[in-house]
């Protein structure tokens, strides 16, 4: 069964208690529950890691390009000027969804800018948790494709 790993950057640890009226009050258990339950329907194993650390991402990232997993990320905040982990996700050898919470589009102008989208197959956001198992619907398509 292919593991799928399921990035989170920073500040994504504090879900139920940061900003519920943008994040909503899902806390990471409870997306990683989720994301188990739908990965067992779809034959998928999931992995779910959450760091505040740039080089423990990339790391992670690199690990998945060695291992030929694919990845679903949210990077959090680095979405939007981490060209260290654009280059990272550039390495991919295996199917890449970015995803987001909420539409980084209806916010602030900061946050119109993803340096990864580029180099995902595709991006979701602005879902809540649906938009980690709509990616990892994606990852189950494009695996099978
Ligand atoms: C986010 C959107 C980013 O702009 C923000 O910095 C986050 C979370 C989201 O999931 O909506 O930390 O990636």
């Amino acid at each position: 069964m292919p593991t799928v790993l399921i990035l989170n950057g920073p500040n994504l640890g504090r879900l139920g208690s940061r900003e519920p009226e943008i994040y909503g009050s899902a806390t990471l258990a409870d997306i990683t529950a989720a994301c188990q339950d739908l990965g067992a329907e779809l034959g998928l194993g999931v992995d779910l890691r959450q760091t505040d650390d740039e080089a423990e991402l990339i790391g992670w990232v690199h690990e998945a390009a060695e291992l030929r997993l694919p990845v679903v990320i949210n990077p959090a905040a680095f979405t939007h000027y981490s060209y260290a982990l654009r280059d990272a996700l550039a390495m991919r050898t295996a199917p890449l969804v970015e995803v987001h919470l909420s539409n980084p589009a209806a916010r602030e102008s900061f946050r119109h800018t993803s340096v990864v989208s580029a180099v995902a197959d595709g991006t979701v956001a602005g879902f809540g948790v649906e938009s980690y198992l709509l990616a990892l619907r994606a990852i189950a398509q494009l695996l099978s494709a």
